[in-house]
């Protein structure tokens, strides 16, 4: 009972968070900044950085170059949003693709080639031999978080919360190297990754991101994977000898934000800040790392893209971090004070380079102005220019020569590389229960069942070629594996059979059926959820498992998840069950132990188990700590033990934490409700695949369909270019404006709308709504449909949607 009433309260001071922020904080004072103490921290140091014959020549450079030359070093643009020739009259110092964005004239998803005249398209115009121009070189960054992982053909590795599992910072080594040569295969220079966050409440989107909710592994894992990357200290370290750099991220407290919500506040103090979230940093930077990424969030209300204390004082002084600074997303331009074309601040703290994706070109002016003033010391400004300078030299990127470049189709899912993919995929699957019924034998017939049994894009989830992951299919994945694949693979050279039955319906009793489900792919936002509780609306994997059970099955789940779960219930439905995170392209690891049995287990959860869905921040240490599985929990073939049936009371309802859903199949989505003012009536009709999946809304005069419910906060999602998708049919075609509000934003859509007849869908950006009115910081009332003569539409489904391709912003 206790428990209830504490997360009751915790709502309680949600929404009133939430009220407060509905009207846009003006004169509110800042909260003071947290008193640091840089002498408490570890300190560490980049091992021999300062090269006096580099040094020298970067001073020569710098000496040529002019003050807007010097502020461009500072900025970095997304592809998305910048062209080469753009170069000239902006002399920016670095290029990213974020997840979404395309390299040049091609698509989104892309082989390396395009991703290399990308990069040589950039760079031909910053080394021009040009008058009053100083050539050079551009750094050209991307997310290789597992695996060069934006780019078609790469080698996937587990993302991080499974690679924490197989506890081996040997072979992160080789997952570095790996990467690393695919990167700069593919022209690419620097790999937005390590995360270093220790993540400590599941509920978090990026919880996958982190290794672990231990910060000695996350410490343990640091130094391999950044030497892999980069090599190490001593060593070549350059993209000539396939190395690329890394970026340790997000500095610093990204796993503590309060309740999970990204981008959110990170309420602790210095010492836990220390203990529990810089554990990773001091080996990081020891170990070399060019480069560290500020974090979105704050510390204490502080953002951390202004704290200069930690920033400067800590991470550049008594760590002794010699390489630079990045920012994130537009993440300078959350600074109260500051907007994303135009911040001081963020310099003035110590970031060296802002990510300014689309706001690049406003940025660059006011910097520059900025910089001439004085607002921002000339010394900072140097200080900046020769900390990027002195990593593109050591780099290599002032020399031409790009040999991985030229071999790209060797290198990419080159099989050795695949290999190490595969023993990491062994290495991290955990066993959590088993009753006898693995391993399989080979010479088995197998029902292999479950929507994520033969889909790569689902084994691999987020960050995969998109930024959330999703809109991937089997054909983007040339050369890798699927899970079924894998196992029909293993059952063939062994005598037994795979068959493949997403729904598991079956015409001969299998042996055993195994089951492949889990989270669908996310990144951050999306990936936020309010309760651990797995699938809490539909249970289809626990429908299907069930099913199977009655018919006397043997049943082995395969659980794809970026966290673990509250999913008591399937466990009980399971005689083995595995978490297997998200394996990425090399499927076929996850037969190499399920069958035969010649391949044990040996993952270890990095994560507590919880054993109900309010178990948010469960972790080891805590004074509550009551996990269902506690860190460092696996089974193997040696190792068993009885799991007996576990409690199925989830211990609190999901249905009342979700924001970015309205209506889905024609239901709207709790906690939302639909009214209807005027002449405008409802009823069920048949969606394109679903029998009574959709809503029609008759207008015979002027009416409003609202959707109430919480107050909403979406600027964030703004920020990441999402969008509100409605998918919808026209039954009859407006004859007069047809308008949707969101908060008090209005955006005329009637000419929007396709065809009458066909099932359709509509995405209206949020910064659309925004500019049409909306706060998105707080909006109180919804939505709402509004027409004044008749008009009919059928919708199915309304929700927030991450993928931006065919949004629209009516005038
Ligand atoms: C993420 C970073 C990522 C960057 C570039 C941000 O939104 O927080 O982790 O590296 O985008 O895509
Ligand atoms: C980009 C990501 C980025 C995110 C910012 C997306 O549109 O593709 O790379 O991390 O926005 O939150």
């Amino acid at each position: 009972m206790r428990r209830f009433n504490r997360i009751a309260q915790a709502f309680a001071l949600s929404s009133c968070a939430a009220l407060a922020l509905a009207q846009p904080a003006l004169g509110d004072e800042a909260p003071a900044p947290t008193p640091v103490h840089p002498d408490k921290w570890p300190a560490a140091k980049s091992p021999d950085f300062i090269d006096p014959a580099i040094e020298a020549k970067i001073t020569k450079l710098m000496a040529q170059m002019s003050l807007r030359e010097k502020v461009g070093q500072m900025i970095q643009a997304d592809t998305a949003a910048i062209t080469p020739e753009d170069l000239r009259e902006y002399p920016l110092g670095s290029i990213l693709a974020g997840g979404n964005s395309p390299p040049i004239g091609a698509p989104d998803r892309s082989p390396a080639e395009p991703w290399i005249a990308t990069s040589h398209a950039f760079d031909a115009v910053a080394l021009e031999k040009r008058k009053g121009h100083v050539a050079i070189p551009i750094i050209f960054g991307i997310d290789a978080v597992h695996g060069n992982s934006n780019v078609v053909g790469a080698t996937l590795f587990p993302h991080n919360s499974g690679l924490g599992a197989m506890h081996d910072p040997e072979l992160m080594r080789e997952i570095g190297r790996a990467t690393a040569a695919e990167t700069a295969a593919s022209g690419i220079h620097w790999a937005f990754g390590p995360t270093l966050a220790v993540p400590q409440d599941d509920r978090w989107g990026r919880a996958y991101e982190g290794y672990s909710e231990n910060p000695a592994l996350v410490a343990a894992y640091a130094a391999p994977m950044i030497e892999g990357l980069q090599g190490a200290p001593g060593t070549p370290n350059t993209v000539q000898a396939g190395r690329v750099s890394a970026s340790v991220k997000h500095f610093l407290g990204d796993g503590g934000t309060t309740e999970g919500i990204d981008q959110g506040d990170t309420q602790v103090d210095e010492d836990t800040l220390i203990r529990i979230h810089d554990a990773g940093y001091p080996p990081a930077v020891d170990a070399g790392t060019m480069t560290v990424m500020a974090s979105f969030q704050s510390w204490n209300g502080i953002k951390m893209h202004g704290n200069k204390a930690l920033l400067t004082d800590v991470l550049k002084g008594r760590m002794g971090f010699d390489g630079f600074v990045v920012g994130d997303w537009n993440g300078h331009g959350q600074i109260p004070g500051c907007t994303n074309t135009d911040c001081p601040d963020t310099f003035n703290a110590g970031l060296d380079m802002a990510m300014a994706p689309d706001s690049w070109k406003g940025l660059f002016n006011s910097t520059l102005k900025h910089a001439e003033d004085g607002t921002i010391p000339m010394a900072r400004i140097d200080d900046a220019v020769r900390r990027i300078l002195r990593i593109k030299f050591k780099l290599g990127l002032f020399d031409a020569a790009r040999p991985y470049e030229a071999k790209w189709q060797d290198v990419m899912g080159a099989p050795e590389h695949r290999a190490i993919a595969r023993r990491a995929v062994r290495e991290s699957l955990v066993l959590l229960k088993n009753e006898g019924v693995l391993p399989i034998k080979s010479s088995a017939n197998v029902l292999v069942a479950g929507d994520a049994a033969d889909d790569i894009g689902r084994q691999s989830g987020g960050w995969t070629l998109s930024w959330q992951g999703d809109g991937n299919t089997n054909a983007d994945f040339p050369g890798a594996t699927s899970i079924y694949a894998g196992i029909e693979q293993a059952l063939e050279a062994g005598g037994g059979t795979a068959t493949l039955s997403v729904d598991g319906s079956f015409s001969q009793k299998p042996d055993v059926a195994i089951v492949v489900f889990g989270e669908e792919p996310y990144a951050e936002l999306r990936g936020d959820i309010r309760s651990l509780e797995f699938q809490p609306g539909d249970k289809k994997a626990l429908a299907l498992l069930t099913k199977l059970k009655a018919a006397g099955i043997p049943t082995v789940s395969v659980f794809l998840s970026g966290r673990p779960l509250w999913v008591n219930p399937e466990i009980n439905q399971s005689d083995a069950f595995v978490a297997a995170w998200y394996p990425g392209s090399e499927g076929a690891g996850v037969a190499d132990v399920l069958v035969g049995g010649a391949t044990d287990f040996t993952g270890a959860l990095s994560f507590s188990w919880p054993k109900r869905a309010d178990q948010f921040r469960l972790n080891q240490g805590n004074a509550d700590y009551d996990p269902l599985f506690a860190l460092g929990y696996g089974l193997s073939y040696a190792k068993s033990a009885h799991v007996p049936a576990l409690g199925e009371e989830p211990g609190i309802d999901a249905s009342a934490t979700n924001t970015s859903t309205y209506i889905a199949d024609g239901i709207l989505a709790k906690p939302f409700t639909m009214g209807l003012d005027g002449a405008v009536s409802q009823r069920l009709v048949d969606s394109a695949d679903r029998q009574e999946g959709a809503i029609r809304l008759d207008w015979t005069g002027e009416g409003q369909m609202r959707i109430d419910g919480p107050n909403l906060k979406l600027d964030r999602e703004a920020n990441a270019d999402m969008n509100v998708e409605v998918i919808y049919r026209l039954d009859t075609a407006p004859t007069a404006p047809v308008t949707l509000s969101l908060g008090s934003g209005t955006v005329r859509i009637d000419e929007a709308l396709a065809q009458p007849g066909t099932w359709s869908s509509l995405k209206i950006s949020l910064k659309c709504f925004g500019q049409h009115g909306t706060y998105l910081g707080g909006i109180t009332k919804p939505f709402a449909l509004k027409a004044k003569a008749p008009f009919a539409v059928s919708i199915s489904d309304m929700r927030i949607a991450t993928d931006p391709a065919g949004t629209v912003c009516p005038e």
